[in-house]
């Protein structure tokens, strides 16, 4: 079904944060919502991370599917047992696989796409035009259709995600096969796509989640199926862990925590690395002290590699093309703006009714100490936009 000519939101992305998104403005019964996504099946923690341990509690997860009215409507309509009864089950202090998560969100997701408000239209927004009466005109390639259709809307919202980032090496590696880091943290994909019997070398590159999640899952595969692989670990700086302060976190965003902190902790430290089981397939390349050292590391240890993973952070994911009045906004001529989760243009004034969140549009938050992080996580996207849709709603 088309959706309608004319709406009060178009939602790009129904990852987590495009459905904290659609949640948020349906209690504010704005009108019609067109919401976009290709699958709908929860974005990329469903469709890459379930095997992945979580780095926050189950709690925050649950905070996250009741924190809005819509939501708490779905999981009270939604036959029992599902996805919301298994969660509450879970121990809530602690983490859980990822696929509990994932499978929460699915189900919120089916709920919401039913909702008489919700038009959920399976494809791709390609393009987005803002006009002089600030009025976006949004272009989408429907999965199910031929051509492409247009929605008008004074709020455009990108949930568009992110995927993990890759740089060129600084030597050369040709020789050394990327491995992709979606595939490394997810051990039952990584076992099947390394050889069993021929001697085999990976290269991590990270210090962050997804590096010592990606040493943990190889380190289980040497140590049980796949007795011939050796993992070369080259990181420019210590293990930094996320510290439980009186009433806050310090490097709640950027430290290790759960089971990636105690694989860390426990194998990987320089005085554990030495004599725990970690260490006898685990090779620490120490990448410290500057680019030059950096790069004569690489230079003497990665031509013997097989294989290549950076896991070295996300990048967003390409945007639909954007213009104003016809003429094209090049990406490096909006910014994002956390504060009032919005874009500026070029000359810091705000881009009308053009919004964001998620991993590609983190809230820009200082702890404390001064320290500057962005906020990523189910809970901390739904608490940041319970501080700004209220305005997103008012300004259109
Ligand atoms: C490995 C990993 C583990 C994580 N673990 C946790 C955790 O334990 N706890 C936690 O709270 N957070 C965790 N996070 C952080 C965060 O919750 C996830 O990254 C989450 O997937 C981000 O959700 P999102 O909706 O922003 O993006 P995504 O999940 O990537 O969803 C984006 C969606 O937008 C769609 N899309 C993109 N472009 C378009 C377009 N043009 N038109 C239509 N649709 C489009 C995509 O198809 C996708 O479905 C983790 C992140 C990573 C990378
Ligand atoms: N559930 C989980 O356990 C889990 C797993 C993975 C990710 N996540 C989440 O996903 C988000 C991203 O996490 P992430 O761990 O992938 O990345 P991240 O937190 O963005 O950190 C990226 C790391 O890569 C390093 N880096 C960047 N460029 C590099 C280079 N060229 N060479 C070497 N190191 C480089 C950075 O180090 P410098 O500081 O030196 O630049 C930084 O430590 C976070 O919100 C995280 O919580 C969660």
């Amino acid at each position: 079904m088309s959706p309608p000519p004319r709406c009060a939101a178009v939602v790009v992305g129904a990852g987590p944060a495009g459905l904290a998104v659609v949640g948020n403005l349906l209690e504010k019964q704005l009108g019609t919502i067109v919401w976009v996504d290709p699958y709908f099946q929860g974005g990329r923690v469903n469709r890459k991370y379930r095997e992945v341990p979580s780095n926050t509690k189950v709690a925050l997860f649950q905070a996250f599917a009741t924190a809005v009215q819509p939501f708490r409507s779905v999981i009270n309509s939604t036959r029992i047992p599902n996805a919301f009864t298994t969660m509450a089950k879970l121990d809530q202090e602690t983490t859980c696989h990822l696929h509990h998560a994932a499978d929460v969100v699915r189900s919120l997701t089916d709920g919401i796409v039913k909702m008489d408000q919700v038009h959920a239209f399976r494809g791709h927004v390609t393009a987005a035009n803002l006009d002089r009466t600030h009025s976006w005109t949004v272009r989408i390639q429907g999965a199910d259709t031929p051509d492409d259709l247009e929605v008008m809307t004074s709020r455009l919202i990108l949930c568009t995600g992110s995927s993990p980032a890759q740089t060129p090496m600084p030597v050369d590696a040709d020789n050394v096969q990327r491995l992709d880091l979606d595939v490394v943290l997810k051990p039952s994909e990584l076992a099947s796509t390394l050889p069993q019997k021929a001697p085999t070398t990976v290269a991590v590159v990270g210090a962050s989640h997804s590096a010592i999640l990606a040493l943990l899952n190889l380190h289980d595969l040497a140590r049980s199926s796949h007795p011939h692989l050796r993992i070369k670990w080259f990181t420019r700086h210590p293990l930094r862990y996320a510290e439980y302060k009186d009433g806050w976190i310090l490097r709640d965003n950027t430290g290790l925590k759960g089971r990636a902190a105690d694989f860390a902790r426990q194998q990987l430290e320089d005085s554990a690395l030495p004599t725990s089981d970690a260490g006898r397939f685990i090779t620490k390349v120490d990448c410290a002290g500057g680019q030059r050292k950096e790069t004569a590391q690489y230079q003497k240890h990665l031509p013997s590699c097989t294989y290549l993973t950076q896991a070295i952070g996300y990048i967003r994911d390409p945007l639909p093309e954007l213009s104003i009045n016809g003429s094209l906004l090049p990406p490096d001529d909006f910014q994002w703006d956390s504060g009032f989760g919005g874009f500026t243009d070029r000359n810091g004034g705000p881009i009308p009714g053009l919004y964001g969140a998620g991993i590609a549009f983190p809230e820009r938050v200082i702890d404390p100490y001064g320290n500057v992080e962005h906020a990523v996580g189910f809970f901390k996207f739904m608490k940041f936009l319970n501080r700004v849709s209220p305005q997103w709603a008012a300004m259109a």
